[in-house]
């Protein structure tokens, strides 16, 4: 059942954001979006990212990636002072889309995580240069990339219901989005060790303690206490919000780059990993979730 204060279209009247095209933030283009998988709305000096695939947990697909994508190269350069990332419904993402092997049109299984390594390469190649303040309103669970991808948000506010888990292992699979230099930084090795290895689940007031979420709401006030707060941040001077978030992460975004190619190098070096096939055929088969 949707929790009452989930991001669902219903309630997106709560927020009074007006949903546009991220071309333009005049409210006649209202409506005429080009995204398919996201929805993209600007109000208040915030360019708010939805994805918008309630229906698969609101996993993130080949093109969902490529949209997300474009979306933060528009925000990072539009008139917005903040932006946000969150997802519809009861999810904020259940991670990789793990029909993305499955791409029938993408050719021979080299071609398709060739293509898709590359489009999530540049995904989080994105988040390490976005220029202005980035928050991750985590309205539900995050798995996977859904999880680690946070280590490059400035702020990360989580409802109660929000969980954190990265089942790499159990898919065959490798951290990505800068989280195996970030995370045993921010949670010390042991704890890292935990979430990246062994699939700990954390709760949002776990993840809270070891730095990854910023602060926790109770999920039936969630969206209201969030939004009020940010729309607070996002009458603050632009251009030094901006610079100041530059200037903090100026000291690792080197290091960032060449860490998020070293993950893609190894995810893309196991593409017939048997590991990840039998798990994601298991996953399709209804016989195994994870
Ligand atoms: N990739 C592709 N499809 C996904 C998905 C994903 N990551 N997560 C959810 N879905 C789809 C399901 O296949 C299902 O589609 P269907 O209705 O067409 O059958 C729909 O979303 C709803 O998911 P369902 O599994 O029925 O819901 P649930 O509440 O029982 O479980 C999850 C939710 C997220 C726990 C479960 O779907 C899951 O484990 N997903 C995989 C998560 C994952 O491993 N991500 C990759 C991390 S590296």
């Amino acid at each position: 059942m949707m929790r009452a204060s989930s991001l669902d279209k219903e309630t997106q009247s709560d927020v009074q954001f007006l949903p546009v095209s991220s071309e333009s933030t005049n409210p006649a283009r209202r409506g005429q979006s080009k995204y398919e998988n996201i929805e993209v709305v600007f109000q208040d000096n915030i360019t708010k990212i939805i994805i918008n695939r309630p229906n698969k947990k609101n996993a993130l697909s080949f093109e969902a990636y490529k949209e997300v994508t474009q979306a933060l190269d528009e925000a990072g350069k539009d008139d917005s002072v903040l932006t946000v990332l969150t997802g519809y419904g009861d999810y904020f993402t259940s991670g990789n889309d793990l029909n993305n092997v499955f791409r029938k049109s993408a050719g021979s299984l080299e071609d398709v995580v060739k293509d898709t390594t590359d489009v999530v390469r540049i995904f989080v190649h994105k988040f390490i240069d976005f220029p202005k303040p980035l928050v991750a309103m985590v309205n539900g669970p995050a798995i996977g990339i859904g999880t680690t991808i946070l280590g490059l948000f400035d702020l990360v506010y989580a409802s109660d219901m929000a969980t954190f888990n990265t089942p790499f292992s159990k898919l065959g699979q490798h951290p990505e989005g800068c989280s195996s230099y970030i995370f045993p930084r921010m949670m010390g090795l042991s704890k890292a060790t935990e979430v990246l290895l062994f699939n700990k689940t954390l709760s949002a007031h776990e993840a809270c303690n070891l730095g990854l979420v910023t602060e926790v709401f109770p999920d039936r006030t969630f969206q209201q206490e969030v939004w009020a707060r940010l729309k607070a941040y996002a009458t603050l001077p632009k251009t030094c919000l901006a610079l100041s978030k530059q200037l903090i992460r100026s000291v690792d975004k080197d290091k960032l780059h060449s860490v998020c190619d070293k993950e893609f190098k190894l995810l893309s070096e196991r593409p017939h990993s048997e590991d990840a096939f039998n798990a994601i055929q298991q996953f399709f088969s209804r016989k195994s979730k994870m």
